[in-house]
């Protein structure tokens, strides 16, 4: 099978596009054909070696498609089964292996590609407006990046659950696909702590140094910062003092395995999600495919802001 591996942390070009044996899965293991990968910044960062991982490695975190293996002791499985899962590395192969407790089952309704472009991004979604902070009718929340792949899912998550939307884009069109995806007002990002002072209830900031101070400034007294990620760069030491001359301020900064380590929780987010696409009221906009090949275009073309939406590679 072709899978691609990296030998090295680096830039695109370390990410190698190459045969491979075929994987054979091991206790609780299952082998899974995979129909499409998913694109995520953290694929960006194993493989620049931000987040290190040991040497040679395996890339890519989460993916679906259809079981063709399954290990000893994996019962609730079978060959056959479409699957997908997310925060298993290995997922850029036309073969993946995962443990069969991280796979969840994609029901009949919901094609294996769009669960590919689900779980990642849209888990974390669920999590930041069900979990992190309980997004509650009339709230007045922020996202960041709200054309991305994680900003249009979380634009329509806060407005499900009855939210007035604030979203910041660095652009025309990408101020469209946020107002698409539900956005009540877009900004740009010189002006929208100014627009927004003391406002939000809560901020949903994965865009990181560019974005965090202000987004202190915009959060009303007691509102909650769900600092998720770091797409213009992490965001220096922060001093707590800082929390308390700007309103009793929460801060966290969550990640996705924390809130899908139970099963249980597993299974519930991604179920709400499939139930949501399949009833047309959650809309998972990829817009882009590359060949599993061109990986490393697709990590330039997201480091370099010039895509929205969710990113996916066919094997
Ligand atoms: N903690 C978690 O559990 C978790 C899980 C998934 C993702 N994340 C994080 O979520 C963030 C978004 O991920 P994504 O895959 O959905 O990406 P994305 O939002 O589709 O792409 C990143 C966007 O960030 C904005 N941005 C602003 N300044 C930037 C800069 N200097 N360089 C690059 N981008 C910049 C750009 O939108 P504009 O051009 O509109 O500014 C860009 O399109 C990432 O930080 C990622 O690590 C965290």
């Amino acid at each position: 099978m072709r899978a691609i591996v990296i030998a090295a942390h680096g830039g695109p070009e370390v990410l190698v596009h190459a045969e491979h044996p075929d994987p054979v899965p091991g206790d609780g293991e299952v082998v899974v054909d995979v129909a499409a990968s998913g694109v995520n910044f953290i694929d960006i960062y194993h493989r620049s070696g931000a987040y290190p991982l040991p040497l040679p490695s395996p890339i890519g975190s989460e993916g679906a498609g259809v079981v063709s293996a399954v290990g000893p002791g994996v019962t609730d499985v079978a060959v056959g089964d479409t699957v997908a899962w997310a925060g298993v590395l290995g997922s850029y192969a036309e073969k993946a292996v995962v443990p069969a407790g991280r796979l969840v089952p994609v029901p009949g309704d919901v094609s294996a590609e769009l669960a590919a472009a689900t779980m990642l991004q849209g888990m974390t979604a669920h999590y930041l407006t069900h979990s992190t902070y309980p997004v509650r009718e009339g709230d007045n929340v922020l996202v960041h990046a709200g054309a991305g792949g994680m900003g249009q899912l979380l634009v329509q998550l806060a407005k499900l659950r009855g939210a007035r939307v604030f979203a910041t884009v660095s652009s025309d069109e990408k101020e469209k696909l946020a107002r698409a995806a539900g956005a009540d007002e877009v900004l740009r990002y010189d002006d929208f702590a100014e627009a927004l002072r003391g406002r939000m209830h809560v901020v949903y900031d994965g865009v990181g140094a560019a974005t965090f101070d202000g987004g202190l400034q915009a959060l009303r007294p007691r509102g909650l910062m769900a600092l998720y990620g770091a797409a213009s760069g992490p965001v220096p030491p922060v001093d707590p003092q800082r929390l308390n001359k700007e309103g009793s301020l929460f801060l966290t900064r969550p990640t996705l395995a924390h809130y899908i380590a139970d099963r249980g929780e597993l299974l519930q987010r991604a179920s709400d999600l499939f139930g949501w696409i399949a009833e047309g009221r959650l809309r998972v906009n990829v817009s882009h495919r590359y060949p599993m090949a061109q990986a490393a275009q697709a990590h330039e073309d997201l480091a370099a802001r010039r895509t929205t939406g969710k990113l996916l590679l066919l094997p």
